[in-house]
């Protein structure tokens, strides 16, 4: 029998998170466990938390799937690239440490991808029958690209080369808050953003995740864009349900596997 339920694990740069995830509600089933990131954030160490998560929710979860996001680019659980994390992620066989550690199946997806379907998934994309561009604005940019419903995997649309930078290194939200710049100085980074992510892609819908999503009545109204832009709904609760979601169907579909 398949389970309504899966376990979604979102690993940040601060705090490793996870609950269990009603796949019908699209929505937590249980409280949220928060443990800190080890220190040195190695896979390993990294590990070891989830290790912890996993056994809190195993008697819940029985066996349901297990979606475990990354802030790294992620190909068939192999994590290439570590912008803000430990380097030791880069090409790194996290899938398989993660396996090997709890003995139990699991999925490793990039931490925007999750928040991507999280959001056509159950939130402000919900059922968008065109191309969603997902993205969050944190420590880093992340980026989602999901056509019809279907997700093209690791985007990175926050490492574009914009004006001889790239893009994260000007207009990601820790960015603002670093160079403490007013709203007036942030947008225009933010502008010309979007507007190449939306001469490059024309999508029907951009999507604006991350915390300072809270506040997007302070930036969204004053680009320039011919496309809707719209804040995330799920808040910091996508990572999560977008990883369970992809556990699911990544275990429905193994060969198609990310
Ligand atoms: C990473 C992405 C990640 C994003 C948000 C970027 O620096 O390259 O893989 O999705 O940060 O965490």
């Amino acid at each position: 029998m398949t389970s309504n339920f899966a376990l979604g694990i979102d690993i940040g740069g601060s705090g490793i998170k996870g609950a269990l995830v009603d796949l019908t509600a699209g929505d937590f089933a249980t409280e949220r466990l928060r443990i800190e990131t080890p220190q040195e954030s190695t896979p390993a160490n990294v590990a070891a938390v989830v290790g912890q998560i996993v056994d809190n929710f195993a008697d819940q979860l029985g066996d349901g799937a297990i979606g475990i996001t990354v802030p790294a680019i992620v190909q068939h659980g192999v994590t290439l690239s570590a912008a803000n994390i430990h380097e030791s992620w880069v090409n790194c066989p996290a899938e398989t440490i993660f396996k090997e550690t709890l003995g139990r199946d699991l999925v490793v997806v990039n931490d925007a991808d999750a928040a991507g379907v999280a959001e056509v998934g159950f939130g402000a994309a919900k059922g968008h029958p065109g191309l969603v561009i997902v993205t969050t604005l944190g420590t880093g940019i992340g980026s989602a690209m999901i056509h019809q419903g279907v997700l093209v995997p690791n985007s990175e649309l926050g490492h574009l080369q914009i004006d001889g930078y790239v893009a994260e290194k000007r207009a990601a939200a820790s960015v603002r808050t670093r160079e403490n710049l007013s709203w007036e100085e942030y947008v225009p980074r933010l502008q010309r953003f979007y507007e190449t992510v939306e001469f490059l892609f024309s999508p029907d819908l951009l999507v604006v995740g991350g915390g300072v999503s809270k506040k997007a009545d302070k930036f969204l109204p004053d680009l320039t864009l011919r496309t809707p832009i719209v804040p995330a709904q799920l808040q910091n609760r996508a990572g999560i349900i977008g990883a369970a979601l992809l556990a699911v169907a990544t275990s429905a579909h193994p060969d198609g596997r990310r």
